[in-house]
């Protein structure tokens, strides 16, 4: 079998992901089926570790600008947790105020599968429903998804996934991922740290399971590594900034269904959402990015 050309691979991942290109000229919006459901999922969304912490007015304020701006340029999926601080709070204050709940994809985390953390959860998001339930930092092979299920199965979650960012929880993950086949699987993945494209996007390929991926900057890590530098010429077909660039890498992998950055400002959060816009770098330009990095 012959391969498969760079400007073949650009049409494949694209119409993979969006279906037949209608015009050439319409700025599509990359946005991903779900696997367990073919729910199209927009590939950028809003991570909200650390950036909501406190309830106050000017954190709903920023909060209620960058949903605005999730909302406004095309996103939807905003993934939050039981334990980030007041972010909870603070999303349910401002979803509420706007009455953007149908707008979005919310996904909360629970430490254990406790249904008084789950109510305290729902009531802090003024949510009687969740859209994705996930156990947050698996680190037993042995956990069991069970009671996310049965809470799938009453219909309090539409999708039930798992999540880690410490390499040390990877055989973890990979053990519940293959025997629980949960929804989605959230991992830390980044230009500069691509741990998981070894085993955990692989075995959520293998069990059909969404990715999300979290810490895509690492932590503003990648912004650190590069500040005052231009973006290469050699990206601009492709990125017009270098979030763009560090976004665009790992959307570029089919298996990834969104990435989630956290940010607290509104600009930041329109110019994320400006990766599922335009053409996805090929993989000898992907290949050419992780040189970069790892360089930096
Ligand atoms: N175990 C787990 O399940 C787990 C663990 C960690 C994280 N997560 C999830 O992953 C999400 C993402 O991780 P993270 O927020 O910690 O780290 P991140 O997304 O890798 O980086 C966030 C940092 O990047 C900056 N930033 C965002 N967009 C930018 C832009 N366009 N230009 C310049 N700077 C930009 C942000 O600052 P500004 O606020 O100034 O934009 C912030 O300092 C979390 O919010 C959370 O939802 C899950």
């Amino acid at each position: 079998m012959r391969n498969v050309t760079r400007r073949e691979f650009a049409v494949l991942a694209t119409t993979a992901v969006m279906g037949p290109p209608a015009f050439a000229q319409t700025p599509a919006l990359l946005a991903r089926p779900i696997p367990g459901s073919g729910e199209r999922l927009p590939a950028v969304g809003l991570g909200t570790a650390q950036v909501f912490d406190i309830n106050d007015e000017i954190t709903r304020r920023k909060a209620a600008a960058v949903l605005q701006a999730l909302i406004a340029n095309g996103g939807r999926l905003v993934d939050t947790s039981s334990v980030y601080g007041d972010a909870e709070m603070v999303l349910g204050d401002v979803i509420a105020s706007a009455g953007s709940r149908d707008s979005l994809f919310i996904a909360t985390k629970l430490e254990s599968p406790d249904a008084a953390e789950l109510k305290r959860s729902l009531r802090r998001l003024k949510l009687d429903k969740i859209d994705l339930l996930q156990f947050h930092n698996v680190r037993d092979p042995r956990q069991s998804l069970a009671q996310f299920k049965d809470w799938k199965e009453q219909g309090i979650c539409r999708y039930v996934g798992i999540t880690s960012t410490r390499h040390e929880q990877y055989a973890a993950i990979e053990a519940v991922l293959l025997r629980e086949k949960p929804d989605f699987v959230q991992i830390d993945y980044s230009l500069d740290d691509r741990e998981a494209e070894k085993r955990i996007l692989p075995a959520a390929a293998e069990v059909k399971a969404g990715v999300l991926t979290a810490l895509p900057f690492g932590r503003a890590r990648l912004f650190r590594a590069v500040r005052g530098e231009e973006l290469p010429s050699w990206a601009r077909g492709f990125a017009d900034s270098w979030a763009q660039f560090f976004l665009k890498y790992l959307l570029a992998d089919p298996r990834v269904t969104a990435v989630i950055p956290g940010t607290a400002d509104a600009r930041h959060m329109a110019d994320n959402a400006g990766a599922m816009r335009g053409p996805l770098p090929d993989p000898d330009q992907r290949r050419q990015m992780a040189e970069f990095a790892d360089a930096l």
